[in-house]
């Protein structure tokens, strides 16, 4: 786009900046309470909200807290929650197999929200990581992150998910052919209406550190996730994966982090027309949090600024921490 403007002073662009009425009438992006998608950490136990130190303002919450939030989230009219499960150590093990477990926290979760809240759609995290001792998204053999093996075990996650009644699986782990592999799986299962939101352009970044915090796998990562998550200097990548995806089955995309890779967002957005989001992480509100704390920068202002670039940049929907507090503000 090549727009024509006349020379100064015929064109003046602070004609239509100078009231709030004018910036509104030319204001070409919105953010509203239907872009977000709200993660929620998931513990066991009664009556638990437990604060992530280094989340300030996140909980983890039990189980029987669960429908309660997601009714205050559909309440303030945010259309998905996304459950992280917070998984007991004593469950962990190297074939994963809590993973798939039709009782396991995620599952028990997703069908307390269906019962007391239908309308919200349930979204989940499809990876191995709360289900082994090594932190890492897939099965390990000998140091060695294994593909194949792993997409079998996903799929098998992915499908009690689904008869737990999930609405939209959030598959990040990074494997090669999982979506096809789940996509297939659920037809032929007759879950021809479940979602999948794939995290195809996830990088292997450093802001991940406090959600792995929050779902207790911070002491347990052994070594990095180089191997099967993005070098963050890669773009074009990013690209083929997000087309290898959308071929394999994908309802949706998702770029991750957000903030650092507002280009990405923007270049999948263009290339596919896909509905693609951007997971604004656990470091990114973290940063903002703690700045806001400090008395370095208004927070509010912050929190609304970084999810007005999401959507600038193409995006159709943030997953964001901030889910609820932007909500309540928007809602005036
Ligand atoms: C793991 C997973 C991670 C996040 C979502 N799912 C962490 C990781 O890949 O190590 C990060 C979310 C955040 O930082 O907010 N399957």
């Amino acid at each position: 786009m090549h727009p024509v403007q006349a020379p100064h002073p015929a064109t003046r662009f602070r004609r239509l900046r100078r009231t709030g009425a004018l910036r509104a009438l030319v204001q070409e992006n919105t953010l509203t309470t239907g872009d977000l998608i709200w993660p929620v950490f998931l513990c066991d136990g009664v009556n638990q909200r437990q604060p992530v130190a280094s989340m300030p303002g996140v909980e983890r919450l039990s189980l029987d807290l669960i429908a309660g939030a997601a009714a205050e989230a559909r309440d303030l009219g945010i259309p998905a929650i996304c459950l992280f499960p917070y998984t007991d150590p004593s469950l962990k093990t190297a074939d994963c197999r809590e993973a798939w477990n039709p009782e396991n926290l995620t599952n028990r979760a997703i069908r307390a929200i269906k019962t007391k809240v239908p309308d919200i759609a349930v979204m989940t995290d499809v990876a191995l990581d709360p289900y082994n001792a090594h932190g890492h998204d897939g099965l390990v053999v000998d140091g060695v992150i294994l593909n194949d093996e792993t997409v079998e075990a996903l799929v098998r996650m992915a499908l009690a998910q689904a008869e737990a009644g999930a609405d939209i699986l959030g598959p990040s782990d990074m494997m090669d052919g999982r979506i096809g592999a789940m996509r297939a799986a659920l037809e032929a299962a007759g879950h021809r209406d479940v979602a999948i939101l794939s995290y195809a352009a996830k990088y292997a970044s450093a802001f991940y550190g406090p959600f792995r915090d929050a779902v207790g796998a911070t002491g347990a990562l052994k070594g990095d996730k180089k191997t099967y998550q993005m070098n963050p200097a890669n773009s074009d990548e990013a690209i083929r994966l997000v087309a290898r995806d959308l071929a394999e089955g994908a309802d949706m995309v998702m770029v991750k982090p957000g903030m650092p890779y507002l280009d990405i967002c923007h270049r999948v957005k263009q290339a596919f027309g896909a509905p693609t989001f951007a997971y604004q992480v656990s470091g990114e509100y973290a940063m903002i949090q703690a700045a806001a704390r400090n008395g370095w920068i208004d927070g509010e202002k912050a929190m609304v600024e970084s999810l007005m670039a999401f959507k600038r940049a193409g995006c159709d929907g943030i997953l964001t921490y901030f889910a609820p507090a932007v909500a309540k503000l928007l809602r005036g």
